[in-house]
């Protein structure tokens, strides 16, 4: 399976971004991964749609927009417009999923649901047919540097079976570094997320040592 790396900019110096992000590109990232939290999904706050927009100038790799809000749907169509490429939304934020899938598909972005760790994975099923991504939290999300909750991998295997033949990429957030890496590529995962393992030390280093993790 050909597996992809979504560096999260979570863990990134915002006091160099510019820099950090251009390395994200230089190393043959995939996807980028942006984390939206409104400090009431989650107890942290990082960054809105104009923000976003301002990234998307300097950075031309897909946007996988992980969206940690209480009321996604209000805010589908500005990140849409900022520019992502795929948009997640927590099947535990208020509001309807469906609504929520309809809104972003309207805008031409692909639709992805997010699964918290004490979120089963049967509530994906109804949605199956009309998402492009599926993203397993690994940890409870908020912040980076956390490490992977052990029963996740279950979680992952269960997910694939679910997703069948479909083409959904499977993707997992949270405490993947080059100890756990492999054991979430073998459960199923084809989508890594991962931002202070990532982050710390050289970019271009660490993804050689993700794709080769990944290719043994
Ligand atoms: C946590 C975020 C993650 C976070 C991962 O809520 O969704 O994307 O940046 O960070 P690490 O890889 O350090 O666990
Ligand atoms: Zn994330």
């Amino acid at each position: 399976m050909n597996v992809k790396i979504a560096p999260s900019m979570l863990s990134a110096d915002f006091a160099n971004l510019e820099r950090d992000l251009k390395a994200v590109e230089k190393s043959g990232a995939d996807f980028l991964h942006v984390d939206i939290m409104d400090g009431h999904f989650v107890p942290n706050i990082t960054m809105g749609p104009d923000q976003v927009a301002q990234l998307r100038k300097t950075v031309s790799i897909p946007f996988d927009v992980h969206l940690m809000l209480s009321e996604p749907l209000k805010y589908i169509d500005q990140f849409a417009d900022a520019g992502a490429d795929i948009i997640t939304v927590h099947v535990e934020s208020e509001g309807d999923i469906q609504t929520c899938i309809d809104a972003i598909v309207k805008k031409g972005v692909k639709p992805g649901l997010v699964l918290s760790p004490d979120t089963p994975a049967e509530v994906i099923k109804p949605y199956l047919d009309q998402i492009d991504m599926i993203l397993i939290m690994a940890v409870y999300p908020g912040f980076g540097g956390q490490s992977y909750i052990a029963g996740t991998t279950r979680k992952i295997k269960e997910c694939r079976k679910m997703i069948g033949d479909r083409s959904i990429d499977l993707e997992v957030d949270g405490g993947i570094n080059f100890n756990t890496l492999k054991e979430v590529v073998d459960a199923g995962a084809n989508v890594v997320v991962s931002g202070s393992c990532l982050f710390k030390g050289e970019m271009r280093k660490n993804m050689e040592r993700f794709k080769e993790i990944i290719a043994e």
